[in-house]
């Protein structure tokens, strides 16, 4: 009796694991099927932006050269909707590179190249990059502190694309008469690592959309009408930027009340 229950037992365990082993099997295989999937749409998305990119460039090039008279002088109407090719290509050119970034640290392929360098001075650089755009909405962009701060140790374009990305939002997010700021500090916790914080006075994130927005096409408002637009990428980015840090990024606000972005990387890692 006992030998009889014992072998149906068996039987039975031994047909559970050859069910198990083929369910396993064909799991393996949609996993393949998705990733292979994966692959192609990255490099689909790498070779359009890239493609993109190129008439893109020369449209620009040429209305540059409309607008700054050097095929014959414009008047005022025909220069300003020339500028306004300008720009407006610049804004898709802009998106189109967003999405490059993106797509190639979706391919693993974002490293980093440190060099000492001072925050300050790179934080002065893109507030300068950003000033025009800044002024035309009356908006102020200050660096409050950060003079006696050390140099870090760290990837400078990255930090630039980071400090871009914040810049940038702050700038879109907040209306017109408002101020952006810069504050930098060493961390309260451990001196080694430098907090940098991007603040404004726009219009704020509700909490339950802290996390949301540092995720890849998040964006709070996502409507066809929403009034600023964007490829929804910059803070995915900017997160990746810093994680490859060993950093963290994160976001303080409260729906109207402004907002403060901050992020945290080591002053300077063991150098390798
Ligand atoms: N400074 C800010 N103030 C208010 N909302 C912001 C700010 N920065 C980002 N956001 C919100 O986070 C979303 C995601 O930002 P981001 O990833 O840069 O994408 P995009 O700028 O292309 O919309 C934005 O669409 C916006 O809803
Ligand atoms: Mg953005």
């Amino acid at each position: 009796m006992t030998t009889m229950s014992h072998k149906v037992d068996h039987a039975d365990t031994a047909q559970r694991l050859k069910s198990l082993e083929l369910q396993a099997k064909e799991a393996q295989t949609t996993i393949e099927e998705l990733n292979a999937r994966d692959a192609l749409k990255t490099q689909f998305l790498s070779n359009i932006s890239h493609d993109l990119r190129t008439p893109l460039a020369a449209i620009i090039t040429h209305a540059e050269v409309l607008r700054d008279g050097m095929l014959g002088d414009l008047n005022e109407k025909q220069r300003e909707s020339v500028t306004g090719i300008v720009s407006g290509g610049q804004q898709l050119l802009d998106m189109i590179d967003e999405i490059l970034t993106y797509v190639r640290g979706a391919g693993d392929q974002l490293t980093l190249t440190r060099t000492e360098f001072s925050m300050i001075e790179l934080v002065d650089q893109v507030r300068m990059l950003n000033q025009a755009l800044a002024a035309k909405k009356k908006l102020t962009i200050e660096r409050l502190n950060g003079d006696d701060l050390p140099p870090v140790y760290a990837d400078r374009d990255k930090l630039k694309h980071v400090l871009g990305n914040l810049i940038g939002n702050a700038i879109k997010f907040t209306p017109e008469g408002g101020r952006i700021w810069i504050r930098m500090s060493r961390y309260a916790q451990d001196a080694d690592q430098l907090v940098v914080e991007v603040g404004d006075t726009g219009r704020g994130i509700a909490a339950e959309n802290h996390e949301l927005v540092f995720q890849e096409f998040a964006q709070v408002d996502a409507s066809p009408s929403r009034p600023h637009h964007g490829t929804g990428l910059g803070l995915a980015i900017a997160r990746k930027l810093v994680e490859l840090h060993e950093g963290t990024i994160w976001v303080e606000s409260e729906l109207g009340k402004g907002s403060r972005f901050f992020f945290r990387i080591p002053l300077n890692p063991a150098r390798g």
